[in-house]
């Protein structure tokens, strides 16, 4: 079986449904075909501050988020990042083998730290992809599925990966992304030019898993749509309505040009109100599983202490042949 892995950041909370359609369902889908490794990457969350005990409650909401998605322990090996030091160990060493100016190239490196002021920064956030490298790396990944936002890291990903193999001779495998291309990126519902996200969108731009299902129905009843009144995918020209499209055809597996076919003539507000319904559908149960999940935390640990131990058996393999090609001595 191909291997993929894949992270989520635990610090945001509720899931938005960028993070749910860009990834999350595709690691639901890939636990039945592939060795699948997903993990909940608080590592990187302290690259911005965190508050300790928001941290530790908001990784087991996301772990509990993760199984109300679909992830089965059976089938895959969910765990928590910091529960496996060889990501840290790795990463030390992905950090000697990159380029300044090649990290410096990281668009969302530069982002974040343009809001947070550039001096203000730190040094962790500078080098937050690099920790993604070798998360990746330590597991042998084939596949990487994310959203779009992401690519430049998976490309980082593949370079480094080139560069130690170049070096020191054959270690690691060359990753790809596992990218959809109608899920790549779900846009802000209020402005569509941006991507939905916890940082740059508007409260009513953005659907939290987690909020009152009838507050969710009502941001999408409000979704700023195109001029016109015709329902067509066209991500150019009308992308609120393409958007929606997009998001409606993956929730409920029908084809773009059937649902244009079946509200042609109708207007936005029959779009809208059956999409909202369709939404309430899906978060509703969703809201309970991981309610359940987190009403029961000694099993929720326990399946995250099983996933630790089955990623560090992989990670710990990989780490020691890392070492011994860059020629740290053993410790005997
Ligand atoms: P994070 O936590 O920001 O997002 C989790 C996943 O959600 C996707 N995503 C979106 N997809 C489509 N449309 C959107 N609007 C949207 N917003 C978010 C992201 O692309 C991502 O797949 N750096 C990663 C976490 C990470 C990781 C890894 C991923 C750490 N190590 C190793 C893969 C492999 C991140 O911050 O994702």
């Amino acid at each position: 079986r191909p291997r993929v892995l894949s992270g989520i950041q635990p610090t945001a909370g509720s899931f938005h449904l960028g993070n749910y359609l860009g990834a999350v369902r595709q690691w639901v889908a890939l636990q039945e075909t592939h060795d699948a490794f997903y993990m909940v990457v608080d590592l990187h969350a302290i690259t911005l501050p965190q508050d300790p005990a928001e941290l530790r409650s908001n990784t087991r909401l996301a772990a509990a988020q993760l199984l109300a998605a679909g992830l089965d322990p059976e089938r895959c090996t969910l765990f928590v990042q910091s529960h496996v030091p060889e990501h840290a160990q790795l990463a030390w060493i992905m950090n000697c083998l990159t380029g300044f100016g090649e990290a410096s190239r990281m668009t969302q490196f530069k982002d974040k730290s343009a809001r947070q002021g550039a001096d203000r920064a730190s040094v962790g956030l500078f080098t937050y992809p690099i920790l993604q490298v070798a998360d990746i790396l330590l597991y042998q990944a084939n596949e990487v599925p994310v959203g779009e936002d992401q690519r430049q890291h998976i490309e980082l990903t593949r370079d480094l990966a080139e560069r130690f193999n170049g070096r020191f001779g054959q270690t690691f495998t060359i990753p790809a992304p596992y990218i959809l291309k109608e899920t790549a990126k779900i846009y802000d519902l209020q402005d569509p030019s941006i991507k939905m996200s916890k940082s740059a969108s508007t409260p009513k731009g953005l659907i939290n898993l987690l909020d009152e299902p009838r507050a969710t129905a009502k941001k999408v009843k409000s979704a700023v749509t195109d001029t016109g009144t015709d329902i067509r995918y066209d991500a150019e020209n009308k992308p609120g309505i393409s958007n929606l499209l997009s998001i409606y055809s993956t929730l409920t597996g029908a084809g773009i040009e059937e649902l244009e076919q079946r509200y042609d003539g109708k207007g936005y507000g029959a779009l809208k109100t059956d999409l909202a319904e369709v939404m309430t559908d899906f978060v509703t149960p969703f809201r309970e599983r991981t309610q359940q999940y987190l009403d029961d935390p000694e099993t929720l640990d326990s399946i995250l202490a099983k996933g630790a131990e089955k990623a560090r058996a992989v990670a710990a393999e990989t780490l020691s042949q890392a070492y011994e090609k860059v020629g740290f001595l053993p410790a005997k």
